[in-house]
């Protein structure tokens, strides 16, 4: 359990002298353009120090473009901030891995990220086409290449000073081990799905065990209703202690000592996903409790992400 009350400044530290990163993260899957640089803006603004981006989501440059607004308005260093993007599934040949590495930075309009992932172990088929398909509709992989081929490209990112810290996402304990294990730099952030009806406990463990961040993606389940937004045992906690729902579920992804990503898409929402506090320990006890499972997201099963319109 966390000492302190105040989980907004929460920091974890990275693996391989790769510094710090600010527990409560900024997610940007945001479909709209428009929306993206108003949300990450109000993010930012309201105390958001960790974005978090993909070349998926096909609006790293409005991200970018909203960082580098907001940071001159705020006089915010961009050493302040932590930014990660995420290598596509269509590019994990190695050849391909600095250019679309490169590209993302451009978009991005940085000069170096603070984490890379490999946004899913599925390769696919590479090409421009981020979703490419047979005439049946079937996802077309790419059997030519292993998720080791791809982490040593990774790997060469971090020698040559392009990025501080690599790592991996939408992945199975038994997918991560041999990565581990014949990893030259270890991954040091790994990004799953995880809430009270996933909690992942032994994925938890080992990487507790290995010193890699645990980082949380769908901490309020997406948002998905029924769903942890509106548990009664949240919901009663949330009663007790004075916090909204959401803020429970924050609070409790924190003190379980994982880093998290959360999209509010207003500046209220913003403050609010910001504005936590620990949990009495025998709140957060019966969240432990909790026996629904639920995964919301099936992108693990097939490196098909969830929640981005077809085809885009
Ligand atoms: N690696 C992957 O495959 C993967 C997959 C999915 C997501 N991600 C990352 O994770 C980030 C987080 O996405 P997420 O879906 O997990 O975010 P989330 O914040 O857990 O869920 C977003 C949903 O929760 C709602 N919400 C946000 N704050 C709320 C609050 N205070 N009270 C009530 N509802 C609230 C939003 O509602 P409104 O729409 O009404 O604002 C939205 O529907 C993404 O942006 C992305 O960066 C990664």
């Amino acid at each position: 359990m966390l000492e302190s009350s105040d989980l907004r400044l929460t920091r974890i530290s990275l693996n391989h002298g790769a510094g710090c990163m600010p527990a409560l993260g900024f997610g940007t899957l945001i479909p709209d353009p428009a929306l993206t640089i108003t949300a990450t803006r109000d993010a930012l603004e309201a105390g958001f120090r960790h974005f978090d981006c993909a070349e998926r989501y096909r609006n790293e440059r409005e991200v970018g473009e909203a960082l580098r607004a907001g940071l001159v308005a705020g006089g915010i260093a961009r050493e302040e901030i932590f930014v990660t993007t995420k290598l596509w599934n269509t590019n994990h040949r190695p050849e391909r891995v600095e250019p679309a590495f490169e590209a993302s930075l451009n978009r991005l309009g940085v000069n170096y990220l603070d984490l890379y992932l490999i946004h899913t172990p599925f390769a696919f088929q590479p090409g421009d086409d981020q979703d490419p398909r047979d005439q049946n509709g079937n996802v077309l992989y790419d059997r030519g290449v292993t998720l080791l081929d791809t982490w040593r490209a990774m790997e060469s990112l971090v020698d040559r000073g392009k990025c501080r810290a690599i790592g991996l996402s939408d992945i199975s304990l038994n997918e991560v081990l041999p990565i581990y294990e014949s990893a030259r730099i270890k991954p040091a952030v790994v990004q799953v799905e995880a809430h009270p009806y996933l909690p992942e406990t032994e994925l938890l463990e080992f990487f507790r065990e290995k010193g890699i961040v645990f980082l949380a993606f769908a901490p309020l389940g997406h948002g998905i209703r029924p769903g942890p937004l509106e548990d009664p045992v949240i919901s009663a906690i949330a009663a007790r202690v004075g916090k909204t729902s959401a803020q429970v579920l924050l609070a409790w992804a924190v003190q379980r000592g994982t880093a998290l990503l959360t999209t509010p898409r207003t500046a209220a929402r913003a403050r609010e996903n910001l504005n936590i506090s620990a949990l009495p320990e025998d709140a957060f006890e019966e969240i432990n409790r909790i026996q629904t499972r639920q995964r919301f997201n099936e992108v693990v099963k097939t490196g098909s992400p969830g929640f981005i319109p077809q085809g885009s």
